[in-house]
């Protein structure tokens, strides 16, 4: 079996969203020591990610060389670094003969990869999908995960198909999170290519709930939070949005000079637990009526997590009743507004706010004894 490496979803930063191929060991490190000093490791990120086109070519012997010009240190220095500051290293590559920025994939490569990965230190893979012919996914990534396994390094799998191979119903055997869809990119709604908009990807996640849980956890896809395409108030929505879901937090923005509104929403302590929480219970959307939406998910030790989301253009009054989480309509909680922190004591029946155009309130309930 998989080692256990994420009880919970796992939390770090990516490449691709900022810089795709434009990337390079400078750019790396700058992120791993911004990581250490913004907040963000104590807040609980911890793994740097090389996403595609670290890769050059195979030497003589098959073995994978990082492009010299963009990582002149090569990838061992680089990965003490990023130890170095108290963080864990993420690599990246393909199940096909190349990955889709056209380097080299690791089909028929695996084994030999995975020592390299180990060699070097490395904590984590995500592994790609392009260019994979006619390979079966499920045993593509048992390949690769067996070749992790066999490694001698605890190695995260992160499987990366773009849920086009019904991951459901074995990537929660075989790696630590999976993809549920195509990529994501940093608006509000809409399609761009093969990329769509954080709606979009929201409303593909309603009914995968039931898949995820500890050590296997739906992902869907990098944070775009403080990427410059959406508001404040939206990016607040997305990250809410995606601890409801239990997704990996992987940021996906320039950490070396990411504005204080961008750092404050990537380490809100209180909304990070909600996505942290040891039950590891995704929210399901419970009520859905035009552009209004609840959704809610159950905590450890009886406490519940819920969002009030509108996704209309006019502000809106919404309520939560006590009855649509399942709880006695008596029953008193405290209630505990994540992002504004001002707490009701004591409140029965149900919880009302007014909720801002594209924004939330995310709130975390604690029944009292
Ligand atoms: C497709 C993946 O879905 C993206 O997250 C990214 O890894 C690119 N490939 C890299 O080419």
């Amino acid at each position: 079996p998989k080692p256990a490496l994420a009880p919970t979803p796992p939390m770090g930063w990516n490449s691709w969203n900022k810089f795709g191929c434009n990337i390079n060991e400078q750019i790396v490190r700058q992120q791993a020591d911004a990581m250490a000093a913004s907040g963000m490791k104590a807040a609980g990120y911890q793994y740097i990610v090389i996403d595609d086109c670290w890769q050059k070519s195979r030497d003589e012997e098959g073995r994978i060389q990082a492009d010299p010009e963009r990582f002149p240190s090569g990838i061992k220095a680089l990965v003490d670094h990023v130890h170095s500051r108290g963080l864990k290293f993420g690599i990246y590559s393909d199940a096909g003969s190349l990955t889709c920025g056209g380097r080299p994939g690791s089909a028929g490569h695996e084994f030999q990869d995975a020592l390299q990965y180990a060699r070097w230190g490395v904590d984590y893979l995500k592994y790609d999908w392009c260019y994979t012919g006619t390979r079966n996914p499920e045993a593509a990534y048992t390949i690769m995960a067996k070749a992790l396994r066999e490694s001698g390094r605890d190695i995260l799998l992160s499987i990366c198909e773009w849920g086009t191979g019904q991951p459901d119903r074995w990537a929660p055997d075989v790696g630590h999170m999976w993809r549920t869809t195509g990529d994501i990119f940093d608006a509000w709604e809409g399609k761009k290519e093969w990329s769509i908009g954080m709606l979009n990807i929201l409303d593909l996640q309603v009914e995968r709930w039931r898949h995820s849980g500890p050590n296997r956890w739906n992902d869907p896809d990098m944070l775009e939070v403080g990427n410059g395409g959406m508001t404040n108030t939206e990016y607040i929505s997305h990250f809410s949005l995606w601890a409801m879901l239990a997704a990996p937090l992987i940021a996906g923005n320039d950490l070396s000079t990411m504005s204080e509104a961008t750092r404050q929403i990537l380490t809100n302590a209180d909304v990070i637990a909600v996505d942290q929480d040891p039950l590891g219970q995704q929210a399901r959307r419970i009520w859905k009526e035009g552009d209004l939406e609840i959704w809610a998910r159950p905590l450890q030790g009886g406490d519940q997590a819920v969002v009030l989301f509108n996704r209309g253009a006019q502000p809106a009054s919404m309520s939560v009743k006590w009855a649509q989480l399942n709880l006695p309509g008596g029953l008193k909680a405290d209630v505990k507004d994540l992002w504004s922190k001002a707490v009701q004591r004591g409140v029965a029946h149900s919880y009302a706010a007014r909720v801002e155009p594209h924004g939330v309130v995310m709130v975390r309930l604690t029944p009292r004894p």
